[in-house]
């Protein structure tokens, strides 16, 4: 199996099998820990970190350090010409000749995936915005699998800031595709963005419960620590089973509640992400302590957290063995050596023997047009880089007609759809409007939009 010349922008731009065989790489890479290996000498590794970074960007320069490759970097825009207008595109085309791999890390969502588009050479996303977090996963799913042996069929609760949150929502993907029972606890107001959701459901098929009323998930309770604080249940996704498998299981909820979760993983507040985080927030916010870690639902559970940590984990149970997020820190080394030897194409990976679940089940149609609707998101990076990046999106529903950004996943829904061929636009929910191909569509916010692209209204329209 190679990746070789290939980009690590999302967790799902690589397979469940090339996943595996990165983390087999990775466990040869742990036992040549300590010495310096020649596989990467005369490669340069960009290191391009536009936000603050402690572990991921260390490690991806002690990562090709001891591949026997070497580093440049720019920890800063002030320090580069971003600063000066420059854009991301253009950045990328020069780095990507000056270095033969380039790490970004950037507050835009999609900023990544512009400079894959652009660079000439493997770009890997080392947290773009709250979007996605892929190589974080890796380092998640090889701790999870060192302790205990597999993904499929564990039962794995995504706590904090899940809104936010760019590790948790790339970690949901990674499970719901190997199989995992994703159980969604956040902080206040903090639930998991609706495209994440979505995502699971129509790409992998799975089956999500939402609980409605009270929230009576005795965890999601209990997640407060010694304190007032407590989690709220969400949704629990359950990977593709026999409609007979789920009729046994009528509430999964309590279901969760009776056998506990195998790994807690818990993210800090992000506060840097939006203004509203007043200290109500903080005060209400979840809390794993010794107290928590002595409920019967995690008696087995392995706590996890991408650090840093703020004071969601109580220092207390540092010592605890069922606590990992150090541990899974350091596996932050080999699995990305392993990551970059693959892309660079100095190594290639085993691939498993046996092919785990389905994949990406639907392939969404990609609509791209200049004319129409933008993406929403103030955070993207088309919409900060509107002068060369026209908007794109995956249709991703159809009632009501729901847009999904190709660069941030950020949801919208059009009014109006024009039909390129006649300039006819019409309401979204008229019937005529799903006639029209993706191909041959425009979407619109509004009819003046519409009109202002010399759209004209269809006699319906008119009449409204
Ligand atoms: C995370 C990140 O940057 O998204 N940290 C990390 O890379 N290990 C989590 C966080 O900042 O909360």
């Amino acid at each position: 199996m190679s990746l070789a010349g290939r980009s690590l922008v999302s967790i799902n731009d690589v397979s469940n099998g090339e996943v595996e065989g990165i983390l087999s790489l990775a466990d040869k890479m742990q036992d040549s820990k300590g010495s310096k290996l020649d596989l990467c000498q005369g490669k340069i590794l960009a290191s391009l970190f536009f936000e603050p970074s402690t572990r991921t960007r260390l490690s991806f320069e002690a990562a090709m350090q001891r591949l026997g490759g070497s580093v440049i970097g720019a920890v800063d825009t002030k320090t580069t010409s971003l600063s000066k207008g420059e854009s991301i595109a253009d950045m990328a085309r020069v780095v990507g000749k000056y270095a033969d791999i380039i790490v970004i890390r950037h507050p835009w969502e999609g900023a990544a995936r512009v400079a894959a588009e652009y660079a000439g050479v493997p770009v890997i996303n080392a947290g773009d915005g709250s979007h996605e977090h892929p190589t974080q996963t890796l380092c998640d799913i090889y701790t999870i699998k060192k302790a205990r042996g597999k993904i499929k069929g564990l039962t794995i609760a995504l706590c904090g800031d899940l809104k936010h949150g760019r590790t948790t929502h790339s970690l949901a993907y990674m499970l719901a595709r190997f199989g995992a029972t994703i159980v969604f606890y956040s902080g206040p107001s903090l639930g998991p963005p609706e495209y994440v959701l979505r995502k699971l459901t129509t790409e992998y098929n799975g089956v999500l419960r939402r609980p409605t009323g009270r929230n009576l998930s005795s965890l999601a309770l209990a997640l407060g620590g010694s304190g007032k604080a407590s989690a709220t249940l969400d949704a629990i996704y359950v990977t593709p089973r026999t409609s007979h498998d789920l009729a046994l299981i009528p509430d999964l909820r309590a279901e969760v509640d009776l056998k506990g979760v195998d790994a807690l993983y818990m993210t800090r507040l992000q506060q840097e992400r939006f203004s509203d985080a007043k200290g109500d927030t903080r005060k209400a916010y979840p809390v794993v302590d010794k107290d928590v870690l002595k409920r019967k639902e995690l008696k087995r559970a392995l706590v996890l957290h991408p650090l840093p940590r703020l004071d969601e984990i109580a220092r207390e149970i540092d010592a605890d063995p069922r606590s990992m997020y150090f541990e899974q820190a350091a596996h932050g080394v080999a699995v990305r050596m392993a990551l970059i030897a693959l892309l660079l194409g100095v190594q290639q990976a085993e691939a498993p023997a046996e092919r785990t679940l389905p994949e990406v089940v639907t392939q969404p149609e990609i609509y791209r047009s200049d004319l129409g609707s933008r993406c929403e998101n103030p955070a993207c990076v088309s919409v900060h880089e509107a002068r060369y990046i026209a908007p794109e999106f995956v249709v991703c529903g159809n009632k009501p007609l729901t847009l999904r950004c190709v660069y941030c996943d950020y949801e919208k829904q059009p009014n109006y759809v024009g039909n390129l061929k006649s300039r006819i636009y019409y309401a979204c929910q008229d019937i005529r409007a799903r006639q029209i191909k993706v191909s041959n569509s425009v979407f619109f916010d509004s009819e003046e939009k519409a009109q202002e692209r010399g759209f004209r209204p269809s006699a319906k329209a008119q009449q409204r």
